[in-house]
């Protein structure tokens, strides 16, 4: 419980400060205003259950963020997802004549659900991105910050300010930054896919396989192999187990213990590593 209210004061935070007049933020697609799906704040698990079902679903066409990729158009700004509530018009679109042309998709309506899910909360994020102003962000203590990425925080663990953040500060501005650590773009490096999700599948018979996570369904699971080829199990009544492994999961899970004062204070400190 206490989860969920954190995430939504964190929601909350962004478009507050963000001050979006109603309709006015630009985005394309008809109708603005409050109404609709648009603003309705779901709950984390449903969203950080949507993400890798998005990834693994919708990502290769739509692209990671959802901002629209090589083959298909943005989700943050499509009308489509601003009228959507609960994964109702999106669970539509889907199985439209036109999407199923592009893709043959039948997911189960709550794994459309988590995905609209997810979808809502990049359109949240990015109402915030870029309106907020810096000054907003950047209220944190410096000292407390770095002590925090040093010690309870545990970021220290994985990153270094010499290291793969050496200039983090001067790269992004401030709500970029704090969106980063709050959920860190999947696609890192250019034209290589990294932070992809892993997973291990390991059949009834024979030795467990390891691959990139391609798609996972209750049905199915499909690995990229190392050689770049595709392989794909079904799945009938958890067997053969997958087991995955997720190099940002370690990311949803801060934003979800994450105090407003810690995200603050690490802002702020990682702001000023030039
Ligand atoms: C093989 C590529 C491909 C995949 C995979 C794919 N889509 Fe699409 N999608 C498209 C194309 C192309 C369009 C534009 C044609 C259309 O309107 O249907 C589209 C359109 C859409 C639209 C309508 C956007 C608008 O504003 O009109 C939504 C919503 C959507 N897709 C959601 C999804 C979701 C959610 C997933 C994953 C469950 C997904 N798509 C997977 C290619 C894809
Ligand atoms: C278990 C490992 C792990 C821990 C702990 C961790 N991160 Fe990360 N972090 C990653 C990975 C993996 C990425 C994505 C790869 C990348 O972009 O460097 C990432 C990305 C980032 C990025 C984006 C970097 C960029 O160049 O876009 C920031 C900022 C960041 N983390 C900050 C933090 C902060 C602050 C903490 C502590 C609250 C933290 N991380 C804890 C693994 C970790």
């Amino acid at each position: 419980m206490s989860k969920r209210i954190l995430l939504l004061t964190l929601s909350c935070a962004v478009l507050a400060n963000a001050q979006v007049p109603a309709g006015a933020s630009g985005r394309g697609g008809g109708g603005g205003g409050l109404g609709g799906g648009r603003f309705k704040t779901y709950e984390p698990a449903a969203i950080s259950r949507g993400l890798p079902a998005y990834t693994t679903n919708c990502a290769s066409c739509h692209g990671a963020t959802a901002r629209g990729g090589k083959t298909g158009p943005d989700l943050i700004r499509s009308s489509v997802t601003m009228h959507d509530l609960d994964g109702v018009q999106i669970g539509n679109t889907l199985q439209s004549a036109v999407h199923q042309n592009a893709v043959k998709l039948s997911l189960p309506a709550n794994q459309v659900y988590d995905i609209a899910a997810y979808v809502h909360s990049r359109v949240i994020e990015s109402s915030g991105r870029g309106q907020v102003h810096t000054a907003d962000v950047l209220v944190g203590d410096t000292k407390a910050g770095e002590a925090y990425f040093n010690g309870a925080g545990k970021c220290n663990t994985c990153h270094s300010v010499s290291g793969d953040l050496k200039g983090i500060g001067g790269r992004f501005d401030a709500p970029s930054l704090q969106e980063r650590i709050v959920m860190p773009p999947r696609n890192a490096v250019k034209g290589v896919p990294a932070n992809s999700i892993k997973a291990t599948v390991t059949p009834a018979t024979g030795p467990p396989v390891t691959g990139v996570l391609m798609r996972q369904t209750d049905f199915d699971v499909i690995l990229r192999l190392a050689d770049g080829s595709l392989q794909s199990w079904t799945i009938s009544k958890g067997v053969p187990k997958v087991v995955t492994t997720d190099p940002l999961q370690i990311h949803y899970d801060i934003m979800k213990s994450l105090k407003d004062s810690d995200m603050h204070n690490v802002t702020a400190y990682l702001a000023g590593v030039k």
